[in-house]
């Protein structure tokens, strides 16, 4: 099993081109099931996760054909995906294939809406929490399917001529339930009106995407969405929006490493809440052509507390890493975690670079020491795992963080950006 070898110390310098979003990329890969035309989507992620979406895709009988990638001067590359499913090969989506990711659960959506049936596994629990599939139940029933679990799976069937519009309101917010109600609905007979929708970037990307293909859609970014259900579908042309979690990851490493990096090819304003975060806890981060320019002043790091929410609030996907940089802020700072109940496992991992947290229910007492220092560590969980990585920029000596498949889920070319900034980084292969 691979694992990547740190040797912190170096401040970061230079610039870090930030790739399409993961938690774009997979709904909009997914959304090429709605369709007999071809969608072509730019800036695909090159990422365990989509390589093992595009398997998962090519089951139910889509047609995959990959452009080159092609490097441009920053280090960035570019890579346009083009997705055809002429027909639904299979409207089963197995458990070998949707216990390894939780988002391919998600084809459940376009499958049903296109072919009026869908048997998909239940994707079962996961390390950050239970994660259960209740609202992606209630929600589809609420368009007229007939839901029902049998052996693991959820056998899911749309009402003779297909699902029908409807209103309904999420009791709780689900990114990945609002895919699903976005891509349903859009080919629903009438209106859908979704109530308590999720507001992330990645709703509003899939929600364009959809118009392009087009979908009738209003109000995604907001809480109320109205989707008025067409026919069919056509084909598309759609570049994945920035990743705003690498964006933020990167800002972070910055902001504890100190140095001076540009983020090319993202935009601050996905970000807001994060930004003020890292900008109160001592970073300068200003948006500047193309990015975001990232100042850190290394050993001057604040305490700030933070409470992780949906969409516009604090990202749960950005608080292991936050956690890390408070690991060496000058004072106490607490990070709270709402919306997953599990998903605290950095702590003890941070806990082995000499950070002192104390968690108690959904809170993390970080007290910030003056230096860290280099371990072997375990990743964990994606975002976790980074976490790792952050912390062995920054601490002294040699830190080796085993289980790495975790950062190659949602991270591109992780060790090459931070090394092309100055860091000392490699991955030790087997
Ligand atoms: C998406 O997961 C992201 N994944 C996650 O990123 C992210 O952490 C999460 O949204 C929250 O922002 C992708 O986009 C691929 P949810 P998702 O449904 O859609 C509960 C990463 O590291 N819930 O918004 O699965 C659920 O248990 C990943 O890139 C129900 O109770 O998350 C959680 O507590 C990890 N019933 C809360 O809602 C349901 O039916 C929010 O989960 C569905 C969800």
């Amino acid at each position: 099993m691979d694992r990547i070898r740190i040797v912190g110390g170096n401040a970061l310098n230079g610039i870090i081109p930030i790739s399409g979003a993961k938690n774009a990329a997979l709904p909009l890969m997914i959304a090429s099931l709605l369709t007999s035309d071809t969608l072509t989507l730019e800036n695909v992620p090159h990422l365990a996760d989509v390589e093992l979406l595009l398997r998962i895709l090519g089951n139910h009988g889509v047609d995959v054909s990959v452009n080159g990638r092609r490097e441009h001067q920053d280090g960035s590359y570019a890579r346009t995906i083009h997705f055809t499913c002429r027909t639904v090969a299979d409207t089963t989506a197995p458990y070998e294939l949707v216990s390894k990711m939780r988002a391919s659960f998600w084809v459940i959506g376009p499958l049903l809406a296109r072919e009026g049936q869908a048997r998909v596994s239940l994707p079962g629990g996961c390390a950050i929490g239970t994660r259960p599939v209740d609202l992606f139940i209630e929600g589809l029933a609420a368009l007229g399917a007939e839901m029902e679990i049998d052996g693991g799976y959820i056998n899911a069937k749309a009402p003779k001529g297909g699902l029908i519009g409807a209103r309904y309101t999420f009791p709780k917010v689900s990114v990945g339930a609002t895919h699903v109600m976005l891509m349903a609905a859009s080919l629903a007979r009438g209106t859908t009106v979704i109530g308590n929708a999720a507001r992330e970037p990645e709703v509003v990307d899939l929600a364009n995407c959809l118009i392009a293909m087009g979908a009738r859609i209003s109000g995604a970014g907001t809480s109320t969405i109205t989707i008025e259900g067409v026919p069919s579908l056509s084909g598309a042309r759609h570049r994945v929006l920035p990743d705003r979690i690498e964006t933020g990851t990167y800002a972070m490493a910055v902001a504890m490493t100190g140095g001076d990096v540009t983020l090319s090819g993202t935009d601050i304003g996905l970000l807001d809440t994060a930004v003020e975060a890292i900008r109160r806890a001592g970073a300068e981060v200003s948006a500047v052509e193309g990015g975001i320019r990232v100042i850190g002043h290394g050993d001057q790091i604040r305490p700030v507390d933070i409470v992780t929410e949906p969409f516009p609030g604090f990202p749960t996907d950005l608080q292991a890493q936050f956690m890390g940089l408070m690991t060496r802020a000058n004072g106490v700072s607490h990070v709270t975690e709402t919306i997953f109940e599990n998903r605290f496992m950095h702590v003890q991992e941070l806990a082995r670079l000499g950070a002192k947290i104390t968690l108690s229910g959904q809170t993390a007492r970080i007290e910030g020491v003056t230096r860290l220092r280099g371990a072997p560590v375990m990743a964990t969980d994606l975002r976790a795992s980074v976490s790792l990585v952050i912390g062995g920029l920054a601490a002294e000596g040699e830190t080796m963080v085993s289980r790495v498949y975790h950062l190659d889920r949602g991270f591109e070319r992780l060790e090459e950006k931070l090394t092309r900034c100055g860091a000392i980084i490699e991955r030790i292969s087997g």
